[in-house]
């Protein structure tokens, strides 16, 4: 294997896993659609934080539960904001954790984000799953991101890269609970959403019951 490239087990990225151009143009595409369904179905939403200060990014899910913030805190919901249903997972991302995770187990939630041109994340963990035996797979869809992942405890080094549309990160084992986040966006860096942004989709075993 070429330095630099990625084989069957990705590139290392703080003991996460990281696969540039998992996903072609074609296989983006397709991903899109199936998201512009979900979207439809399940709208985006601006979540609020615990403190009551509006997140960023724009988020909505899909399958059994998905994944809310507010005054409440985070969690787990078996419904939209809105009252419906979430939408299944669309296949297309099925097949992408189907090829990365190494489980058996298949996702029960998936997380859309919608990043704008000032969107941004914070570092944290992922931890509101029931369980953290199980990895975390993100696929980066449209503008260019700078992630950026440290360890498991707050306040030590992290490296940071940009995520280009098609790349895949999984997070399992000593990764599981690495902060994580999107320091920017580049805004007009990928032709992929006619509108620009960035889209992420998470997909997790939350093992919560709906
Ligand atoms: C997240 O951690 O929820 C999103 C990460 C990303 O947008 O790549
Ligand atoms: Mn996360």
């Amino acid at each position: 294997m070429e330095d630099g490239q990625a084989g069957a087990n990705g590139i290392d990225l703080r003991g996460a896993r990281y696969f540039p151009g998992f996903l072609d143009r074609p296989a983006q595409e397709a991903l899109v659609a199936a998201v512009r369904g979900v979207v439809a179905a399940a709208p985006l939403f601006r979540p609020e934080t615990r403190r009551g200060k509006q997140m960023s990014v724009r988020m909505t899910s899909a399958g059994a539960v998905g994944w809310v913030s507010d005054r409440r805190g985070y969690r787990y919901e078996p419904r939209h904001p809105s009252g419906v249903a979430w939408p299944a997972i669309p296949t297309e991302a099925l097949a992408v954790w189907e090829a990365v995770a190494g489980v058996e187990r298949a996702p029960d939630t998936c997380l859309v984000n919608y990043y704008d041109a000032e969107a941004k994340m914070g570092l944290h963990q992922d931890r509101d799953e029931a369980s953290f035996d199980w990895p975390v797979v993100s696929i980066s869809l449209g503008d260019d991101a700078l992630f950026r992942i440290g360890g498991r405890e707050r306040g030590g080094r992290t490296e940071s890269r940009w995520l280009a549309s098609g790349d895949v990160v999984a997070l399992g084992g000593a990764a599981r609970l690495a902060h994580h986040g999107i320091d920017r966006v580049r805004p007009g860096s990928s032709s992929l959403l006619p509108k620009g942004g960035r889209i992420n989709l998470t997909l997790r075993v939350a093992g919560v019951s709906p």
